[in-house]
């Protein structure tokens, strides 16, 4: 079977560490984009015979991160995979309470995170 891609966000920790675990699949690449690598999952994709990238990247800074990704796209192998996935599970979870007494900037964090990095 061809290799496929899967680039995951917010892989290091919770629910995206778990569905990078499982994407961990031999022959297949993974790409994850998060602050902080985790460890102990490179020592799950030599186990399991995947190919593993970890990025620490900002998505508060989207259009970095957006012209890296283009860059190492356009830089694989013409046809290296049979299909390339994109999981948007990266998020942040502004402070809960009244929207009165949200702040701003907290605000601005989640929705750039969470919105503005998937639609670049
Ligand atoms: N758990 C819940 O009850 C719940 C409820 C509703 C929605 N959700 C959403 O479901 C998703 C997964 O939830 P979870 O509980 O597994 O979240 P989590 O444990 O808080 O993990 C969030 C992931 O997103 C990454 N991340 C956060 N900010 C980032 C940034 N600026 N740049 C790059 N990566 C960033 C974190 O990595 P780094 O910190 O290393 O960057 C981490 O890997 C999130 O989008 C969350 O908002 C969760």
């Amino acid at each position: 079977m061809k290799p496929s891609l899967t680039i995951l966000t917010g892989a290091s920790r919770g629910m995206g560490l778990a569905m990078a675990r499982q994407l961990l699949q031999p022959g297949h690449t993974l790409l994850t984009l998060s602050r902080t690598p985790n460890h102990s999952l490179s020592a799950d994709a030599s186990a399991a015979g995947a190919t593993l990238v970890q990025w620490s990247v900002d998505l508060a800074d989207a259009s970095a991160v957006a012209a890296r990704l283009s860059a190492w796209l356009a830089a694989q192998p013409q046809g290296a995979f049979a299909a390339a996935t994109l999981i948007n599970n990266a998020g942040v979870i502004p402070r809960i309470g009244p929207l009165q007494d949200a702040d701003a900037a907290d605000l601005a964090h989640a929705l750039r995170v969470g919105l503005e990095a998937p639609m670049r």
